[in-house]
């Protein structure tokens, strides 16, 4: 580095670009902790775009941490059912049962909170109580990174300290909470990851990796996300006007939401191969003389660490079948007041 920072051009000119660029969310200009809690959860690892009207679901239906303490897990999944990470829906639920209609106002007591890190207790506290905790998120990365040439990588201990205490340094401790929303919202519009617009930058004099020519190398990450491949074999009965559910329990992905009958194999079988199969009849009472049909087949859906090819059975058997007696047995009409996962939600419109 050796450079030195012009902290207050930085924030200045990082402000400046914001009042006249930014966008009008409803989050914005809101001081409630416990809204901007709520908007800063569901905006983390989804866009804007995708957020927004959970959002406006969310709230609308859960105004205040009473009524959401009050509600039942299974309908605060619904509501999150989509956007995927259900940790942070089971979390933002646990966390609002724990603070009794109270919100904390202190950073260590909302850090403390369930669900809730670094990042998200300098959102809450610099937006809701204008304290000078500087946010750092991707976007802030990437901002830093390239404005001031730090190849350190970002996903490593000693990366975490200095972007850490160089978003600390530049912050604006005048007006956090402008600041904060400036920094995120121009990594978000202006400083984008791939091909951002150099030529339209108001930082760009003083831009290291410009001047360097270095933005589309920086920030850098170490680790290479490792992802694993899963093979799931999906079984829709239809039991006369039944069907069977069960609650995903363990502690592996979509941990509290709904979805069919599933049989997890090591490699993705053929149809034959896996009607055969001793999986299929421990869940299958044979003498009831299922009627079997590959339905859909070769679903792909990309999570943050693994990749889950599907296919999806249908099984017809008579209205009172005793397979699938370990199953939760509902209407078929009924599926919908489930909280599923967005393959399944995807499965299920394709039957309409
Ligand atoms: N992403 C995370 N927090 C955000 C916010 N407050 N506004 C816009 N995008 C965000």
């Amino acid at each position: 580095m050796g450079k030195q920072i012009n902290r207050s051009l930085f924030s200045t000119r990082v402000i400046e670009w914001y009042e006249l660029n930014k966008r009008e969310l409803p989050w914005r200009d809101v001081t409630t902790p416990y809204v901007i809690w709520i908007s800063e959860i569901i905006l983390q690892q989804t866009r804007v775009a995708q957020g927004y009207d959970y959002f406006v679901r969310f709230i609308e239906r859960f105004p205040d941490l009473t009524t959401l303490a009050a509600a039942e897990e299974d309908e605060v999944l619904k509501y999150w059912q989509g956007l995927g990470y259900y940790s942070r829906a089971r979390n933002l639920h646990a966390a609002a049962k724990k603070l009794k209609g109270v919100f904390p106002r202190t950073y260590s007591e909302v850090l403390a909170m369930k669900g809730v890190g670094e990042y998200t207790a300098a959102a809450i506290c610099s937006f809701a109580y204008n304290m000078p905790y500087a946010v750092v998120d991707g976007n802030v990365y990437r901002v830093l990174a390239r404005y001031l040439g730090v190849d350190v990588p970002i996903d490593s201990t000693q990366g975490k300290k200095i972007f850490a205490a160089l978003a600390d340094e530049l912050m604006d401790k005048s007006r956090p909470a402008t600041y904060n929303q400036a920094i995120m919202e121009f990594g978000a519009l202006q400083c984008v990851p791939n091909s951002p617009d150099c030529g339209s930058c108001p930082m760009i004099d003083g831009c290291v990796a410009y001047a360097s020519a270095a933005v589309a190398k920086l920030p850098v990450k170490q680790n290479k996300l490792k992802t694993k491949d899963r093979f799931f074999n999906y079984i829709y009965v239809r039991a006369g006007a039944y069907t069977f559910i069960h609650r995903r329990a363990a502690n592996d992905i979509w941990k509290g939401l709904y979805e069919l009958p599933l049989v997890e194999t090591e490699v993705m079988l053929s149809a034959d191969a896996f009607v055969a199969s001793d999986a299929f009849y421990t869940l299958v009472n044979a003498s009831e003389k299922p009627i079997v049909r590959l339905l859909s087949s070769g679903h792909k859906h990309v999570l943050s660490h693994q990749i889950i090819y599907a296919n999806f059975y249908e099984v017809i058997l008579p209205e009172n079948a005793r397979s699938f007696s370990a199953y939760k047995k509902i209407r078929r009409d009924e599926i919908d007041d489930y909280a599923v996962p967005r393959l399944i939600h995807n499965f299920l419109l394709s039957l309409e």
